[in-house]
């Protein structure tokens, strides 16, 4: 899908995109002198902490403005704008990571069939998104708040949050060989006591695109007052991520 990055709001409200992406470096283990893919690498900076183990990494996202961001952060490491379901590497790598991009892109198959091209035969893949039922209460929210203020249906989701048996039988048909998946909730924390309408803000603007501008304010006020009893808690607004997390291997 088209989205449009504020690469600041991104790097400063955003930060917990990539200190929760941690967990993602540690299932794909990365070992000195090997070549990394980080598809989707946003800003960078889980690419450098990929580097800081030792790998040579290359970092791929389809947002110039993003890698613009990251090749100024990590001067050291390789960038390059390209789209996930269309890319080509000139040497194929050992290893592909990425962290919470898969879920913006609409043809996963595309992308399966560039990622088993650009990986060395027993080169492996470590990624989390947004999987299945991930941000159910905000969604059902806007949708309830969009009735009560006379609009039609939820404009179709831009978003692709899989079961594990959707995607990882996506993998297979590609030949991939998975090795561990699983589907939990995360409930992950916004900055302040803007962070719910700063995340809509940020990334669901397409679901009230219909509505006159003035009209929105007061829209975004009621989202958040239906979601409130569920996502405010101790002072402190938290998104009701679920993430989809998958090890797979190429097969020799
Ligand atoms: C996510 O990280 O799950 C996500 C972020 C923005 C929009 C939709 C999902």
């Amino acid at each position: 899908m088209n989205q449009t990055w504020q690469t600041d709001l991104y790097q400063d409200n955003h930060s917990f995109v990539w200190q929760l992406g941690q967990g993602v470096v540690d299932l794909l283990n990365p070992q000195p002198g090997e070549r990394v893919l980080d598809l989707g690498c946003g800003t960078g900076q889980l690419s450098q902490i990929i580097a800081d183990r030792g790998a040579t990494v290359i970092g791929l996202d389809a947002d110039s403005a993003m890698i613009a961001e990251a090749q100024k952060n990590f001067p050291a490491l390789t960038f390059v704008v390209a789209d996930a379901r269309e890319f080509s590497l000139a040497e194929p790598v050992d290893a592909i990571f990425s962290n919470a991009a898969f879920h913006w892109i609409d043809d996963p198959a595309a992308v399966a069939t560039c990622m088993w091209a650009a990986l060395k035969p027993t080169g492996r893949l470590a990624v989390e998104f947004g999987g299945k039922g991930n941000m159910a209460t905000v969604l059902a929210a806007i949708a309830s708040a969009r009735a009560a203020h006379g609009y039609g249906a939820i404009p179709a989701s831009p978003w692709y949050f899989p079961s594990v048996g959707e995607y990882t039988s996506l993998l297979e048909q590609q030949g991939f060989e998975v090795q561990f998946a699983s589907l939990r909730d995360r409930p992950t924390p916004l900055e302040g006591d803007s962070g719910l309408v700063n995340w809509l803000h940020m990334f669901a603007g397409q679901f009230w695109a219909d509505f006159p501008s003035e009209q929105q304010p007061q829209l975004l006020k009621t989202i958040a007052a239906n979601v409130q009893p569920e996502l405010y808690r101790q002072g402190q607004w938290w998104a009701d991520y679920r993430r989809i997390r998958v090890l797979a291997r190429k097969p020799s």
